[in-house]
């Protein structure tokens, strides 16, 4: 399978980064081409909602990091969105990749899975809920078909996450794919 990796966090060595590292491993010990776009060290412009793109019939204005990313969505067969919940959803870095999603909507709808990874410092049982149902939501939108998450909910460390059961639980989503 080919898999499109893309991150949200800030920290190159934080809690998110550690559940795509392992997910990564495990997706290509087990045979899987994966290709990883860490969006906060991209050069990456919000959707300007100028329209220039009609949704797919133009090319974007923005000539940016998403000109790597677009062939790489295209071509996968999974989406994993890797994200720290910053404010009860996917961080800015993230939705500004899926908001430039616009301009090739109808090239990466359908024939895709989807995973979502998120890492968060709360563990109520709330504290991901708005962020699965963006999720779900927008996984819908898309016609991709879920294939699992990882919420790993009072991970607001690196010392935190290492010891918890979440980076098993990704090395073992990419493993057995
Ligand atoms: C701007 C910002 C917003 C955050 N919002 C939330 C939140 O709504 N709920 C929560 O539990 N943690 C929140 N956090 C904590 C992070 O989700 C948490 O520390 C996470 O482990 C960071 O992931 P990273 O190391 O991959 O960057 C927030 C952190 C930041 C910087």
């Amino acid at each position: 399978m080919k898999i499109t990796v893309i991150t949200g966090s800030p920290h190159r060595k934080g809690t998110s980064a550690l559940l795509a590292d392992e997910f990564i491993r495990g997706a290509k010990e087990a045979g899987h081409e994966v290709y990883r776009f860490d969006a906060a060290f991209e050069e990456l412009h919000p959707c300007l909602g100028c329209d220039k793109c009609g949704m797919g019939s133009a090319p974007c204005v923005w000539k940016d990091g998403m000109e790597k990313l677009n062939p790489h969505m295209a071509d996968a067969d999974m989406v994993v969105l890797v994200t720290p919940l910053y404010y009860f959803t996917v961080s800015a870095q993230l939705k500004t990749v899926i908001d430039r999603f616009y301009a090739n909507t109808y090239k990466f709808t359908g024939g895709k899975k989807s995973i979502l990874m998120a890492t968060a410092f709360d563990s109520n049982e709330w504290t991901m809920q708005a962020l699965t149902g963006y999720y779900k939501t927008l996984a819908g939108y898309m016609q991709w078909e879920d294939a699992g998450m990882i919420l790993a909910a009072g991970c607001g460390s690196r010392s935190g996450i290492e010891h918890s059961e979440f980076p098993q639980k990704a090395y073992d989503m990419g493993k057995n794919l």
